[in-house]
């Protein structure tokens, strides 16, 4: 679509929430187009920009507004970056009708969407993803927060951005490893609602993992979607919102048992085919499923077996903290085959899941 100087071009798609809806605009060059999006979008505000200070340095942000920093990293996603971000905007005097843009990776996107939620009660915020993480699942949905010492993710708000700008070129000077691990949450959007698009990840596997910034363009442009329907048909996360958590719940306990060594990319890939070994075991999910799966997280070089070093027992221990888990039951959110939930099958978003299932699925799912 043509559109001339100064008019925005239209959302890619636009999220409907309790509170009103949110554009999501995907395009190559659309960083460039930054002031527009805050004249239409945090019309007449004060703006502060927010990113770590990896980004700061990677990503050049074409607008006028004081940019505020933290050091890269989860370590940085706490109550103290969140306090000091606050006191920086409230003693440089941002009032009421401020805004913040929040150009970053999941940690700045939570972080600035806390300092949003929380800052005068609540000042509009425009996410600006620049990892594919960010793009495929933090930006969107209106999660924001802060972990803590007893866990991540645990202290927070819901905050709906008034807008969110993906530009695929700004991957382009994401780490290899950062990218790869977008990629599993990809797969994974695929496996729960498009079969179709699964076939296509299979075929741009090369491009995809060159970050070409047309065909993650085109990748985008399907996956954001499928996270976005999910999210509308429950915003805060009491039904069907679990099936996003689909290889999620192995994959938290490899988090935690290897102490967040493994990053959430692999450990997300490794859990996907361990959940749908014990899906298959269970007559559950269709044969094939796991086979499916990991072809495909391979062909993206990403490990999709339980590494030897780490202990089925503990593994188990750390699922047993999921917060899915029901009557003392651990809960996976099972696919029926790629491109249906069980969910969708059976109404039933999570399935409890036998110990001894769980410990066969990881040894039948093993490092060899
Ligand atoms: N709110 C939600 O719904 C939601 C959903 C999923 C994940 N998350 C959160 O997201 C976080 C993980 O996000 P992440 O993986 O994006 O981590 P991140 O924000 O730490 O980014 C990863 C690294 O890439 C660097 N980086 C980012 N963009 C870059 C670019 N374009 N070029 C060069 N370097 C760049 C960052 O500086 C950082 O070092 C976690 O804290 C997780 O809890 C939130
Ligand atoms: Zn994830």
């Amino acid at each position: 679509v043509a559109t001339g100087p100064g008019e925005l071009p239209p959302p890619a798609l636009t999220v409907r929430h309790a509170g009103g809806s949110c554009p999501v605009y995907i395009g190559r060059g659309l960083l460039a187009r930054l002031p527009d999006f805050a004249r239409v979008h945090l019309a007449g505000r004060r703006l502060a920009i927010i990113s770590d200070d990896r980004v700061a340095r990677a990503v050049p942000v074409p607008l006028d507004a004081p940019r505020f920093t933290f050091p890269a990293g989860e370590a940085s996603k706490t109550r103290a970056t969140w306090a000091a971000l606050t006191d920086d905007l409230l003693g440089q005097g941002f009032g009421r009708d401020s805004a913040i843009i929040a150009v970053g990776g999941g940690v700045t996107g939570d972080l600035a969407g806390f300092v949003a939620a929380t800052c005068h009660r609540g000042i509009p915020v425009l996410q600006v993803p620049t990892t594919l993480l960010a793009m495929l699942d933090a930006a969107v949905g209106g999660k924001t927060g802060v972990d803590t010492p007893a866990g991540k993710n645990l202290v927070g708000a819901f905050h709906q951005p008034a807008g969110v700008v993906m530009d695929p070129a700004v991957l382009a000077t994401l780490p290899a490893e950062q990218l790869r691990g977008g990629l599993a949450e990809a797969v994974k959007h695929a496996a729960l609602a498009d079969a179709g698009h699964f076939r296509w990840l299979q075929e741009h596997a090369a491009l995809l993992l060159a970050a070409d910034s047309e065909t993650v363009e085109a990748l985008l442009r399907h996956s954001v979607p499928i996270k976005v329907g999910v999210v509308e048909a429950d915003e805060t996360e009491s039904g069907p919102r679990a099936i996003l958590n689909a290889g999620h719940t192995v994959a938290h306990a490899l988090e935690r048992v290897t102490q967040y060594r493994l990053p959430h990319g692999p450990a997300v890939a490794i859990g996907l085919v361990t959940e749908a070994v014990a899906g298959e075991r269970l007559h559950l999910t269709a044969p094939g499923t796991a086979t499916a799966l990991s072809d495909l997280l391979r062909l993206f070089e990403l490990p999709t077996r339980v590494p030897p070093a780490i202990e089925a027992d503990a593994l188990l221990e750390a699922m047993r903290a999921d917060k899915k888990n029901r009557a003392g039951a651990i809960h996976l959110a099972l696919l029926s085959r790629i491109g249906e939930t069980h969910g969708q099958r059976s109404g039933e978003w999570t399935t409890p899941v036998e110990e001894n299932v769980l410990l066969e699925a990881i040894a039948g799912n093993r490092e060899a």
